[in-house]
């Protein structure tokens, strides 16, 4: 308390109060998380509701259209609080604020500020700007320097925690902005990793999630010789090492093997059975695998740019089905991507019939400035996309249902 008060006089600022909102994927969520952190340590406090707040943070996504629907929408709605609280900051971070960023400086004069996803650490900064007069600031540089900033050493955790393994993506699938806006892929070195798990397992933390968008690119471009499985059997041997989560010596409430361990995103083209088996042989790895197909079509995947065939996504699920014996599997899948007809269409709902995922999530194609499939003609009506994206839905949920009776 002291310590808090102490830090308000020196640095003399009032408007001390965030509110931060998160949309998107967990990689935005562990951003977010971030972020916290970073604003705790200059002394900031968090608050669950707008009307409380002298700063407004949206951690953004374009990953749809929709998505970035719901900001323009939120962010309008502050109109009428700036008009009660002329000094609100507005500021908007994430994949949005690199995507769309002319068009919120245009359409949203109540915005103060926008930083990209690779520039987060630098939010504290802008706002202290921004207190001291500077006009709008746009904050996006930070890609191109593709460094993963070190995890903060007074990180807070729960239970629950996610770990930045990678970041960036390289597959350009023809339809996803995600490459545009997180920039190429860029691994961690497997040492900030290892000590950022352990910090977090002693502050007790259970259930660790590695992110990137496609882990088994792992290692990729680091001077160490190490990739994704080899990273794994690292952590394995970690949680071995503190199997209770507590910090040796102290009093343990756990059980052996506690700590668990999942990662996602996986490419079909880069997943191997090395990977399956170290998913059956490692403790504490959870025996989940989201292996996204997008569609049922070759001709489909093709245009998608998607690398792998159906018949090779089929071959893998079999052998991770095999290999891993009671491991689950999830996908995700876009329906009315470009040229995509009935048949094309029969093909995917006849293939996640047969292979009866655990979890999927079915998406209506969203065209995305910057992809390749932005020239393509969006030739599937929005009623065909919402009845394609129904029946799959009643499908999935038909499997979970017949799953659950088993
Ligand atoms: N890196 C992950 C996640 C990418 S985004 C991966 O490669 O799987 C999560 C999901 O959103 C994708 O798997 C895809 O199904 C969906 N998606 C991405 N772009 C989309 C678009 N333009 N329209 C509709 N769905 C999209
Ligand atoms: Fe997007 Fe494809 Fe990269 Fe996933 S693998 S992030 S879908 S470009
Ligand atoms: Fe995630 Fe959306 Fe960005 S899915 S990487 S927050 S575009």
């Amino acid at each position: 308390m002291r310590a808090t008060l102490h830090n308000m006089f020196k640095n003399n600022e009032l408007q001390k109060t965030v509110y931060i909102r998160t949309f998107g994927c967990q990689m935005n969520e562990h951003d977010s998380g971030r972020l916290k952190d970073l604003l705790l340590e200059r002394g900031y406090t968090f608050c669950d509701s707008l009307e409380f707040a002298d700063v407004v943070i949206f951690n953004t996504c374009s990953v749809r259209k929709h998505a970035e629907d719901r900001v323009y929408g939120k962010v309008g709605e502050l109109q009428k609080l700036k008009a009660k609280k002329p000094g609100l900051i507005v500021g908007i971070i994430g994949c949005m604020a690199e995507a769309q960023k002319d068009e919120i400086f245009r359409r949203l004069p109540i915005v103060n500020f926008l930083c990209g996803p690779a520039d987060l650490d630098n939010v504290p900064g802008i706002i202290d700007r921004i207190k001291n007069g500077a006009g709008r600031i746009m904050y996006l540089e930070g890609y191109k320097s593709k460094i993963i900033p070190a995890f903060s050493r007074n990180r807070k955790t729960g239970e629950t925690a996610y770990v930045k393994i990678m970041e960036g993506c390289d597959k350009f699938c023809s339809y996803c902005i995600v490459p545009y806006v997180r920039g190429m892929e860029r691994s961690r070195p497997s040492k900030e990793i290892l000590e950022e798990i352990e910090s977090l397992i002693k502050k007790g933390a259970k259930n660790i999630t590695l992110l990137g968008q496609n882990v088994n690119s792992y290692g990729k471009g680091l001077q160490e010789k190490i990739n994704f499985v080899a990273l794994l059997t690292k952590i394995d041997k970690l949680t071995s090492i503190h199997p209770r989560g507590a910090i040796p010596g102290a009093p343990s409430q756990g059980r052996e093997g506690d700590i668990k361990i999942s990662f996602f995103t996986s490419h079909p083209k880069d997943a191997s059975l090395e990977l399956f088996r170290a998913i059956r042989d490692l403790k504490s790895i959870v025996k989940i695998l989201h292996l996204p197909i997008q569609s049922g079509s070759d001709k489909i995947l093709k245009r998608m740019n998607r690398k792998y065939t159906v018949a090779k996504y089929k071959k893998l699920a079999g052998d991770y089905k095999k290999i891993v014996k009671s491991g689950n599997i999830s996908g995700d899948i876009i329906v009315g991507f470009p040229g995509e007809t009935e048949k094309d269409f029969n093909d995917t709902f006849n293939i996640v019939k047969k292979l009866q995922f655990d979890a999927a999530y079915i998406f209506k194609y969203s065209p995305r400035p910057f992809t390749k499939a932005a020239g393509f003609k969006d030739d599937v009506s929005l009623e065909e996309k919402e009845r394609r994206h129904t029946l799959l839905l009643d499908l999935q949920r038909s499997i979970l249902l017949n799953k659950k009776c088993q």
